[in-house]
C-alpha cells in the first residue's frame, strides 16, 4: 500500500508477514549503534520504530551515508524487509523480529544536536515547553495527544448520532459573564472599544436555542484570565452542549452516555446511572462541592456538643452564624507533637484560624488542647458520635460554615492520600445537584450567581429569591470524577420576567443589564424554548483519563503556570505603530521581561 510518495509503509507496522517485501520508509534517526563497522539505526515515525542496518561488506555506498547520520536526521530508505537472526529479536518493539538492509538511503534533512535528550526524565518542564515541538516527538506525549484525538472523535460521533449539530460561535465578542476576568482585544475600527474573548460560548448557545437549533454542540476554545493551577489554563477547551425542550434528567442521561463513550477510549468501563448527591450533602459530608467518595471519613456536626462546653471563643462563633464540625482520623493517636503542629499549620494554610482535636490514646486516656473546656460527658459524646476507638483522633473546627467545610474537606483529602485510604482502582463518577442559586460575596457585599445569571432557580424556591436568597436552590448540576470537576451546567431561564427578577436579586442595575445582556433579554421576548446544557472541560477529562496531574500534558502547545508560552514568548510587546493604530498608549513603559 502506497501511503505517500515517500513512504510505502509506516515504520511501526512491519512484521514477519512483510519479509521480502520491497518497502520505502521515512522518518527520524532515533538511535545509532556502530558495532565494529556494522551500523544499526532505529528509524522512528509516528507509528513506532524499525531497525535499519548498514554493512560495508554488503553495500559500501549506503554504509558511507550511514556513517554521516546523527540523531534526529530525517531520512528515506528503500529496500527489502528481512528477518532478524532469532537471537537478536528485540522484544521492546512490535517490529523486533524484522529489519532492513537498505539498498538506497536519502538524507532529507539534517539535525543539530538537540537542546535536551528526548527521553531524559530529568529535563525540566520549562525546557520541554520551550522546545515543545521536540517534546512532542516523545512517545508519552504522542500517546496523550492520540488519546485526546480518540476522545474528541468518540464524543463527536456520539453527539452526531444523537442528532446534535456542531455550530461555531464567535471568538471576538462582548464581555461575557462567567465570573473570571476577560481577555480584551482592542478595536482598531472603533476607537476606545474592546472585544472580549469568550469565557465560554454560554450566551451564544442559548441564542442558538432561541434560533431553533434545538441540539447544539461545539468543541469550543474558552479564555479566562484567572489564577492558574495544574488543572487550569488561560485558554482551554470545552465540550459545550445545549438542548431545547429538556429538563435536568435529559441532560444528565445524555452526558452519562457521552462519558461512557469517552471513557471507553481509555479502556475504562463505567456504568450509568451515576450517583447523585445534593450540594448540601456533599458539603456536609465531604466538605467539598466536588467530593471524592472513593473513601469514607465523613465530616459530622458537633455544634450542639460544643455549645454545652465552656469554650467561649467557639460558642461565640456558633452564636454568630458559625458551625462546628469534626473529622475522625483512625489510628494516628501516636502522632508526635510536631506532626500535630504540622497538621494545625496545614489547616491554617487552608484558611482556618485554629484547629483543635481530641486524641483517644491506646491506653484509654484522652488528650486535647481544649481538654479544659470539656467535661467527661462531652468527651464521651464526641467519641460515640465519631464512632471512635482508642487510637483515633477527632479534629474539630468552628467558624463560618463555608470555611469549616473547606478546611476539613481539604484535611480529609490530605489524610486520604497520606494514609492511603483512596482505592485508586475505582472510577468514581457522580453528579452534584441542587446547587445554591446565590452566594454572598464578602468582597462585593452582595449576592452573586454560583453558576451564572441565566441559571434557573428551583421553582420550589422561587419565593426565597428575594426573602432568603442564600437558601434558594438552582437547577444546576456538576459531574465529578474522582474528586475533580469534569463539567457543569444548568437548566436555563427561558422567561424574560424571571430573568429580570434574577438580575435584580443579583443587584444588577438596569444600566448593567442594558449594557451587558440587553440582546439576550430581548431575544427571550420572542418565543424561547425551555433549554438546558452543560460543558465538560475537555483538557481535564483527557488529563484524568491519561492519568497525568497536569492538563498541560494533554495540550499540544500550553502556557506555563505564569500564562506564558515559553516557545513563542507570548505575550509579547506591541510596536508603537500597532499601539497607535489601536488608539492605545501604555501607562508605563513595560520592563523588558527577558
Ligand atoms: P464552567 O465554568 O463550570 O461552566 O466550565 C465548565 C468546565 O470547564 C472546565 N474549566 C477549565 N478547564 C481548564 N482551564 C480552565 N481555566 C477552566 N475553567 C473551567 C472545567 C469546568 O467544569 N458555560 C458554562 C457551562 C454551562 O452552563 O453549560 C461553563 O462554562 O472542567
Ligand atoms: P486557645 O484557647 O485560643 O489557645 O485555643 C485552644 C485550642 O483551640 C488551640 O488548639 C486552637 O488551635 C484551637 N482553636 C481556636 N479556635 C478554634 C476554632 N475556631 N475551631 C477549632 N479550634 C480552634
Amino acid at each position: 500500500m502506497q501511503i505517500t510518495s515517500m513512504k510505502s509503509h509506516k515504520c511501526g507496522e512491519l512484521r514477519g508477514k512483510n519479509i521480502n517485501e520491497e518497502v520505502k520508509l521515512s522518518g527520524w534517526v532515533s538511535t545509532i549503534r556502530d558495532l565494529g563497522g556494522i551500523i544499526f539505526v532505529e528509524l522512528r515515525d509516528r507509528s513506532g520504530f524499525f531497525q535499519i542496518v548498514a554493512d560495508p561488506q554488503i553495500n559500501p555506498e549506503v554504509h558511507k551515508v550511514f556513517e554521516t547520520l546523527k540523531n534526529e536526521f530525517v531520512i528515506t530508505v528503500e529496500g527489502k524487509v528481512s528477518v532478524r537472526p532469532e537471537e537478536t529479536y528485540n522484544a521492546k518493539y512490535p517490529t523486533g523480529e524484522v529489519e532492513m538492509y537498505p539498498e538506497k538511503i536519502t538524507v532529507l534533512s539534517k539535525s543539530e544536536t538537540l537542546p535536551f535528550v528526548l527521553d531524559d526524565e530529568n529535563v525540566s518542564e520549562d525546557v520541554r515547553l520551550k522546545y515543545r515541538y521536540l517534546d512532542l516527538r516523545r512517545e508519552p506525549m504522542l500517546k496523550k495527544l492520540q488519546l485526546r484525538h480518540k476522545i474528541v472523535s468518540a464524543i463527536r460521533n456520539y453527539l452526531n448520532n444523537q442528532d446534535f449539530m456542531e455550530v461555531e460561535t464567535p471568538i471576538l465578542i462582548n464581555t461575557s459573564p462567567e465570573g473570571a476576568r476577560d481577555y480584551l482585544v482592542p478595536s482598531r475600527v472603533h476607537e476606545g472599544k474592546f472585544y472580549a474573548l469568550p469565557q465560554s460560548p454560554q450566551i451564544f448557545k442559548q441564542l442558538l436555542m432561541v434560533g431553533g437549533i434545538e441540539k447544539y454542540y461545539q468543541i469550543a476554545k474558552c479564555f479566562r484570565d484567572e489564577d492558574l493551577r495544574a488543572d487550569r489554563q488561560p485558554e482551554f477547551t470545552q465540550v459545550d452542549l445545549e438542548m431545547s425542550f429538556v429538563e435536568q434528567d435529559d441532560i444528565i442521561n445524555l452526558v452519562e452516555g457521552l462519558i461512557v463513550e469517552a471513557f471507553k477510549q481509555a479502556e475504562v468501563e463505567v456504568k450509568p446511572p451515576f450517583k447523585r448527591i445534593t450540594y448540601k450533602e456533599a458539603m456536609e459530608k465531604y466538605g467539598s462541592d466536588k467530593p471524592d467518595t472513593r473513601f469514607g471519613m465523613e465530616l459530622f456536626d458537633i455544634s450542639d456538643i460544643l455549645m454545652n462546653s465552656t469554650f467561649d471563643a467557639i460558642k461565640d462563633v456558633l452564636q454568630n452564624g458559625g458551625t462546628a464540625r469534626a473529622l475522625k482520623v483512625e489510628g494516628i493517636a501516636n502522632y508526635s507533637r510536631k506532626e500535630m503542629d504540622d497538621i494545625r499549620s496545614l489547616a491554617i494554610s487552608f484558611g482556618a484560624k485554629g484547629l483543635a482535636w481530641v486524641t483517644f490514646m491506646e491506653d484509654g486516656t484522652v488528650k486535647s488542647p481544649i481538654l479544659k473546656f470539656l467535661n467527661e460527658e462531652q468527651i464521651e459524646q464526641f467519641k460515640s458520635r465519631a464512632n471512635a476507638k482508642n487510637g483515633d483522633i477527632v479534629f474539630l473546627l468552628a467558624d463560618k460554615p463555608k470555611l469549616v467545610f473547606d478546611v476539613l474537606g481539604r484535611l480529609r483529602l490530605h489524610f486520604g492520600e497520606k494514609l492511603n485510604l483512596i482505592d485508586k482502582t475505582i472510577h468514581d463518577l457522580l453528579w452534584v445537584v441542587d446547587f445554591p442559586m446565590f452566594e454572598f460575596s464578602e468582597e462585593e457585599q452582595r449576592f452573586m450567581s454560583v453558576h451564572h445569571p441565566f441559571t434557573s432557580p428551583n421553582l420550589e424556591d422561587l419565593d426565597k429569591m428575594e426573602t432568603d436568597p442564600g437558601n434558594c436552590r438552582s437547577v444546576a448540576y456538576d459531574i465529578i470524577y474522582n474528586g475533580n470537576e469534569l463539567g457543569g451546567g444548568s437548566v436555563r431561564i427561558h422567561d424574560s420576567e424571571l430573568q429580570q427578577r434574577v438580575f435584580k436579586a443579583l443587584g444588577l442595575s438596569e444600566q448593567d443589564v442594558h449594557e451587558k445582556f440587553e440582546y439576550l433579554v430581548n431575544a427571550f421576548k420572542y418565543g424561547t424554548p425551555p433549554h438546558a446544557g452543560l460543558a465538560i472541560g475537555l483538557d481535564r477529562l483527557v488529563a484524568l483519563l491519561a492519568r497525568t496531574d497536569s492538563i498541560r500534558d494533554v495540550i499540544a502547545f500550553p502556557k506555563n503556570s505564569n500564562a506564558k508560552c515559553l516557545m513563542t514568548d507570548a505575550p509579547g510587546h506591541a510596536s508603537e505603530e500597532q499601539l497607535r493604530e489601536l488608539h492605545l498608549k501604555l501607562r508605563e513603559k513595560p520592563m523588558t521581561n527577558k
